[in-house]
């Protein structure tokens, strides 16, 4: 199993060369390295767990015109070439196309442990100081604007107003990330969240002051 990981390491740093700095190889090891952490509190597979999170964000459909079955099939046929079981194959594979919060509408309704273990992992370094560089990396690389102040933020937003509001990136924290904190599945990744979220809410606060110059 050892080599397994080394192997999966070696496979997807090379895979994510050149990767968006908020979804390159440094974000899967801090997700690699909070799953393995959270996984300490739960009974788990963790070879599972270990697998699913470094390989989860292989092919991003959004650096992939949108096509989702592509991490699928780059995940399987790796996973094959190594000889892993059939069990952990299709295990991983099922994290795979369940972890995302886009598609938390068709999330299945008792998740294994170890998709929430990763699912977690992923949430956690969404949020936070690392949180709010990555959103405004990726805002930048799509040249979407800081804030607008015509639009005022709130929770819960449409994808109509979302639309409207040109998808600055503190819109991106009303839309995504103040939310991950209630959707956490483990009690270690609840805790985990609640500082990093204090933490955005106190940043939103002091950015608003420094835009507004009061
Ligand atoms: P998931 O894969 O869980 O659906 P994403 O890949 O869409 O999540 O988001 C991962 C991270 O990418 C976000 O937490 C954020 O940092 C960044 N990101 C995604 N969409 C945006 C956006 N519209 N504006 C700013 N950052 C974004
Ligand atoms: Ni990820």
């Amino acid at each position: 199993m050892k080599n397994l990981i080394e192997n999966t390491i070696e496979f997807v740093k090379e895979k994510l060369e050149g990767a968006e700095a908020g979804h390159d190889w440094f974000h899967i090891e801090r997700v690699w390295k909070l799953s393995k952490k959270i996984a300490e509190t739960e009974d788990c597979n963790l070879a599972v767990v270990e697998l699913s999170a470094l390989l989860h964000d292989i092919a991003d459909p959004k650096f992939h015109n949108g096509d989702e079955s592509i991490a699928l099939t780059v995940s399987r046929d790796f996973l094959e070439n190594q000889n892993a079981s059939d069990d952990i194959i299709e295990k991983v594979l099922y994290i795979i196309k369940n972890i995302s919060f886009k598609n938390r509408e068709n999330a299945p309704e008792n998740p294994p442990i170890e998709l929430q273990i990763v699912q977690d992992a992923d949430r956690v370094d969404a949020i936070g100081a690392i949180g709010i560089a990555r959103t405004f990396n990726f805002g930048g690389y799509k040249n979407n604007l800081m804030y607008d102040p015509s639009i005022e933020p709130k929770l819960n937003m449409s994808k109509e107003e979302y639309k409207k509001s040109n998808g600055t990136t503190i819109n991106h924290f009303y839309e995504k990330l103040l939310l991950l904190k209630d959707l956490m599945n483990t009690q270690e990744g609840k805790k985990i969240a609640e500082e990093r979220h204090n933490y955005m809410l106190n940043f939103l606060d002091q950015f608003y002051k420094e835009w507004n110059v009061e």
